[in-house]
């Protein structure tokens, strides 16, 4: 047998697709072409409730190239729809134009296909619509007093409770009791939500920019009532998701509608503009936070309660409190979730749904109660650690938190650096100081299949590797390439991963943190399983390399399928990654503008299948965290409740200018309760807690506590 590869897995190789990419050669789903493709603009509704009395679609349908209009007097009947709203699933039924209701400002209420893009563009301009208008309700202060209890909040229990709270705050010797608000905010991945949709007969094909293919199927499948065999899914590159790309949304059913009302492939796009009202977004989220701790700093009670609002049409609320009831242990817990109802879009999945608003509430929480105590944070957090769920009693399946800090507190220096006094150190105009925080998020792993054919000339071996599996700018491409290298011993460039096609093997695609593990799990198995066949085929038991058993074998092809899924035990177990952050900012005197100098990222996140695509994906989710922190806020005006900030000049995404030095940190890990490879989630380990960290030390350089994100400069002045 042949030394092991030098592009297996835990090599920093450079994605296979990148140079694809960078020559604009990857081709996007809004890249394939059609002879007759005709284009489809949306038209979105200008009240945020009431309903369309008339719609005046003349000087539109005069227009050159228009084809057709659609609005919910003559759409296709969905047969899937029952006249309700589900609560939002990935694979839901996704249902348009049934109703002449209008629910918020800026939902689809009709779409304009015509043979190019600026015929329909300019034609949707010209359709008048008339409304009955309700009073809309948009206003989350005024309707504090109607929230209620949601039946889950994201799939978990609304409230969970243990020991006594109150007993456990009166009998605390340090104690804070403190509301923290983060803004609606907005996802914007690169690449605009698209989709082509290509009727043949009673089949339709969608090439769609879609995080989940199968669920993609499903969608279709569910909304236009037909076999799942009669759809497929086409998405190999997708430029970017974090959660708005899980499921086909409302523009997916207006591209495949009016693909089959005019009969011909049509393209329909997600203007940036639209991005704001078609594809969901981060709810607001208001979090009181109570916690209490003895002299020593163990807490003796945690409690977390969220107030966040959804639509009328659907029921969602992302669960801030699922950090809190696992990261530290205490004897009296209370975490809740309330909401109440907006004419707004509905809410939706935002990269760690849940995790990111929830742990700057926890985290700075923490923070306020260390500065209580007059404790080292990082110390407070040392003290509360836990070997044990304290949700469920079930022991994590590996833990190292406490590393995780100490690690960092080692690369940043902080045990000389951070000072408990705020304002303690000045740097000419600059106010200097020091956050940190902890963090962790649930590593799901999902059952996952891969397909991988050999082909032999001579002595060399090529392989093939199929999954509906996608790459969302991750890194699948490079770690699937990478599995396959590693688990046939042969050299990546003599692999080839094909990903993104729904006729491929199902896997449960890119979301929730569970890609990764899942995905390589499954490419692993149909790895194993062409070696064994192999074998057989070989008859032999012998170590030979792949081609050496080819050639045994006496074959030039050989193709393998392969299933991972969890066991029994991995149910045994709480399955987290964990973090700890760490950041110095620099605070304007005059302007207080928030400069971020040094930050440090420490991640246990199971076995990294490629420290450079990691260290990407952590990056990425500092940068957001950054934003969440400092400058992203979505705007609601009160007077038509319709999104203000609707462009990049009002919302605000950090740049590179806006981050300073980070350094990432991957502590040596390898979980094999977790899965066969030993692999956890980092997707949105990396966004969690980030908001935290810089929080905390804005206020340990200025003394300003601000609670609601973000933290622009008037709050710190
Ligand atoms: Mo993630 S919010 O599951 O894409």
């Amino acid at each position: 047998m042949e030394t092991k590869t030098k592009t297996g897995i835990g090599n920093p190789i450079s994605r296979l697709e990148g140079n694809l990419k960078v020559m604009g050669k990857a081709k996007y789903s809004s890249e394939f072409s059609f002879e007759n493709l005709a284009f489809a603009q949306g038209i979105q509704s200008t009240i945020a409730s009431g309903r369309i009395t008339a719609i005046d679609t003349s000087e539109a349908e005069k227009q050159e190239g228009v084809l057709k209009i659609i609005t919910y007097q003559n759409a296709l009947e969905l047969k899937g729809y029952n006249g309700r709203f589900e609560s939002p699933s990935t694979k839901g039924i996704s249902p348009s134009l049934q109703t002449p209701e209008v629910h918020f400002y800026g939902e689809y209420i009709g779409v304009v296909v015509a043979e190019t893009f600026e015929q329909a563009r300019y034609a949707a301009n010209l359709i008048k619509v008339t409304y009955a208008e309700d009073q809309h309700q948009t206003n989350f202060e005024e309707h504090l007093d109607s929230t209620y209890k949601p039946d889950k909040a994201n799939g978990n229990p609304a409230d969970t409770s243990w020991g006594d709270l109150e007993a456990g705050l009166n009998q605390a010797a340090a104690k804070i009791d403190v509301t923290y608000n983060t803004p609606i905010e907005h996802h914007h991945p690169m690449e605009l939500h698209n989709i082509i949709a290509v009727w043949e007969g009673d089949n339709v094909t969608a090439y769609a920019s879609t995080q989940m293919v199968e669920n993609a199927v499903t969608t279709i499948a569910e909304t236009f009532q037909m076999p799942k065999e009669n759809v497929r899914v086409i998405t190999p590159y997708v430029g970017g998701g974090f959660g708005s790309k899980l499921q086909l949304r409302e523009h997916a059913t207006l591209g495949i509608m009016a693909a089959k009302m005019v009969d011909c492939p049509v393209q329909l796009t997600v203007t940036r503009h639209e991005m704001f009202t078609a594809i969901g977004f981060r709810q607001h989220n208001r979090q009181r936070m109570r916690l209490g701790a003895d002299q020593d700093g163990n807490l003796t009670a945690v409690g977390h309660d969220t107030t966040s609002h959804t639509s009328f049409t659907e029921e969602f609320q992302e669960t801030c409190g699922l950090m809190t009831r696992m990261l530290y242990k205490t004897p009296n817990s209370l975490v809740t979730h309330r909401l109440m109802k907006l004419n707004l879009p509905s809410p939706r999945w935002m990269r760690a749904p849940g995790e990111a608003p929830g742990s700057f509430a926890l985290e700075s929480a923490m923070d306020e109660l260390a500065h209580e105590l007059g404790m080292d944070p990082a110390e407070l957090r040392i003290q509360n650690d836990t070997q044990v769920d304290p949700s469920n009693d079930k022991p994590f399946s590996s833990r190292q938190l406490v590393e995780c800090i100490r690690i960092g507190a080692k690369k940043f220096d902080w045990k000389n650096k951070w000072n408990p006094k705020p304002g303690h150190t000045q740097k000419d105009n600059w106010m200097v100081g020091y956050g940190m925080s902890a963090s962790s998020r649930a590593a799901p792993y999902l059952k996952s299949s891969a397909e991988v054919t050999l082909k032999r000339d001579g002595d060399a071996v090529t392989a093939v590797l199929k999954t509906d599996a996608t790459d969302i700018g991750t890194g699948t491409y490079t770690i699937l390439g990478q599995t396959v290298a590693e688990t046939l011993n042969l050299d990546i460039k003599d692999v080839q991963v094909e990903l993104g096609d729904s006729k491929f093997p199902v896997s449960p695609g890119s979301g929730g943190s569970w890609g990764a593990a899942s995905f390589a799990n499954g490419t692993r198995e149909a790895c194993i399983n062409a070696i064994n066949n192999l074998k057989t085929l070989a008859s032999t038991d012998e170590d030979l390399t792949v081609a050496e058993l080819m050639k045994q074998a006496e074959l030039n092809e050989l193709t393998a399928t392969g299933t991972a899924a969890p066991t029994e035990e991995f149910d045994d177990y709480s399955v987290y990654s964990f973090g700890a952050n760490f950041c110095e900012v620099w605070v304007d005197k005059d302007t207080g503008m928030v400069r971020l100098e040094h930050f440090v990222n420490v991640a246990s996140a199971g076995k990294i299948l490629n420290p450079k695509t990691a260290y990407g994906q952590i990056i990425g989710g500092i940068t957001w965290g950054v934003g969440q922190a400092l400058t992203e806020h979505s705007e609601v005006e009160p007077n038509h409740g319709n999104f203000i900030t609707r462009s990049f000049a009002d919302y605000h995404v950090p740049v590179n200018l806006d981050l300073g030095k980070i350094d990432v940190v991957f502590v040596p890990e390898e979980d094999y309760i977790a899965n066969p490879m030993g692999v956890k989630g980092i997707g949105e380990l990396g966004i969690t807690s980030i908001a935290a960290a810089i929080g905390n030390a804005v206020f340990n350089a200025t003394g300003r506590r601000v609670r609601d994100l973000p933290i622009t400069p008037q709050k710190v002045i």
